[in-house]
């Protein structure tokens, strides 16, 4: 007879057994001989096995908005632990209470209401949107925006800008059409008077679904289904569309029959400034999918609202769409922890006024020291860019690391805008934590300049 086994008792910190770093090697975006493993975390600062210290300016990829908080586990853990582990046809007042809250969130700003629907992350989130959008106007060609990332998953690569993330796995058979945008300064065609995109831009996005343009709208079968949209492109390096641009290709998406998708899982809960990104140019999609700030990357759950009726099952008939994890209780805890959070801040779209004057006056500070490297910044809320001279972006960010013997700093940086540093802060992060940044920064853009001489 065999007896279950008791609890496992965690090795004390001096006794951390020796892992060999290929063990974990595969699966981490950044790849480096030494990366530091973390034990602790509070606020801003991040802790190493080693006992180095490190400000973390990208917030785990913009989820954590109000840093690192053990209080948010404990607090998501009264919430659930009562509730058995309920399978995704189970209802529980917890699952209701998140859900209402949720609509609300998204309802006070498109002004209309809707349905909203869980799912596990970002990727499967915006496949859930297409879902939806597909059960109401028939399957059919998807366009994005140059520049997107909506996700790494077979379907939502397929949006996404870079080849690199198609070429392994991709849903081939998805029809989906890049239209150009550019952000201020990267435009061909600007409008002096404008201070942006002129005519020809919004010209380009709106050619779409003549006999002309290869790419069908109202009147031909397979038609434009799904306009898909980041009010600022993380991935792409914070880039904004021109706010004209984005308004005409909403307008000629819904002309043409297409259901218009705001993708809000990095731009959401003021990381860009108001509630939402798109509240950033005054359009209002028909389906929103938000998620890393709903649980402050303490669980993986997104959350999709379809404005009515657009996901009622008559069309999206019961069934369409579920996973065995959906709506597990302790995700939902977390979510419920988090939006109590949300709910005690009231005056964040102000906060995140400050916020983005605060880094525009440090990221000025930094250009008007580094002229030769630093060629311009722009903050939005909790979300800022550097952009460099050069590609020099993965070089900086790896030198932020190190570059200071008392703090490394995290910065982001992708392979799609490598003259882009990305930063985005816990949303909470003080002045104090912000001149560490600077200071980082400009001893990383020195130690940058001598790396670059001595090629
Ligand atoms: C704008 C945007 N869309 C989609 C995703 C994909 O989300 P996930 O990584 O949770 O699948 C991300 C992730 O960074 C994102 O920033």
């Amino acid at each position: 007879m065999t007896t279950a086994p008791g609890p496992l008792a965690s090795a004390p910190e001096t006794e951390r057994p020796t892992i060999p770093p290929h063990v974990g090697a595969g699966n981490l975006i950044y790849r480096a001989d030494h990366i530091p493993r973390f034990v602790r975390a509070e606020g801003s600062h991040l802790e190493s096995a080693d006992g180095r210290r490190y400000l973390d300016a990208e917030a785990a990829n913009g989820t954590a908005a109000f840093g690192y908080d053990r209080t948010i586990l404990a607090d998501a853990l009264r919430h659930c632990q009562d509730l058995p582990a309920l399978p995704s046809f189970c209802e529980s007042d917890l699952r209701l209470n998140v859900l209402h809250r949720l609509e609300r969130l998204f309802s006070e700003a498109t002004g209309v209401p809707g349905r909203v629907e869980l799912d596990l992350g970002g990727a499967q989130g915006m496949e859930t949107a297409l879902r939806i959008a597909f059960s109401a106007v028939g399957p059919g060609t998807v366009v994005v925006f140059e520049g997107s990332f909506h996700g790494r998953s077979g379907v939502t690569s397929m949006l996404s800008a870079s080849p690199r993330y198609r070429e392994l796995l991709a849903a081939w058979g998805l029809e989906v059409v890049r239209l150009p945008v550019h952000d201020g300064a990267g435009c061909p065609h600007p409008d002096p008077a404008r201070g942006g995109c002129g005519a020809a831009c919004v010209a380009a996005v709106t050619r779409w679904g003549s006999e002309l343009s290869g790419v069908g709208g109202t009147g031909f079968r397979r038609g434009v289904s799904a306009f898909v949209f980041e009010s600022v492109q993380n991935v792409g390096g914070m880039a904004e569309p021109d706010h004209a641009v984005l308004k005409a290709a909403v307008d000629h998406a819904r002309a043409n029959g297409a259901v218009v998708i705001a993708d809000e899982i990095f731009t959401g809960m003021h990381r860009t400034g108001p509630r939402w990104g798109f509240q950033r140019s005054g359009v209002t999609p028909d389906i929103v999918v938000a998620s890393k700030a709903l649980t402050n990357g303490a669980a993986a759950l997104s959350a999709v609202w379809a404005r009515e009726p657009l996901a009622a099952p008559e069309t999206y008939r019961p069934g369409s769409h579920s996973s065995t994890y959906i709506g597990i209780p302790h995700a939902l805890g977390v979510a419920r922890a988090v939006l109590d959070r949300w709910d005690r801040w009231p005056d964040a779209e102000s906060a995140m006024s400050d916020l983005a004057a605060a880094m525009t006056t440090r990221l000025a500070q930094l250009q008007a020291s580094h002229p030769d490297l630093v060629e311009g910044h722009r903050a939005f809320g909790g979300t800022a860019r550097l952009v460099l001279t050069g590609d020099h972006a993965p070089l900086l960010r790896r030198l932020c690391l190190t570059a200071d013997p008392g703090l490394g700093l995290i910065v982001a940086s992708t392979g799609m805008a490598p003259d882009v540093i990305n930063i985005h802060p816990p949303l909470v992060i003080g002045a104090n934590d912000l001149d560490a940044m600077t200071e980082v920064l400009d001893q990383s853009l020195s130690l940058l300049a001598k790396t670059l001489e001595r090629r």
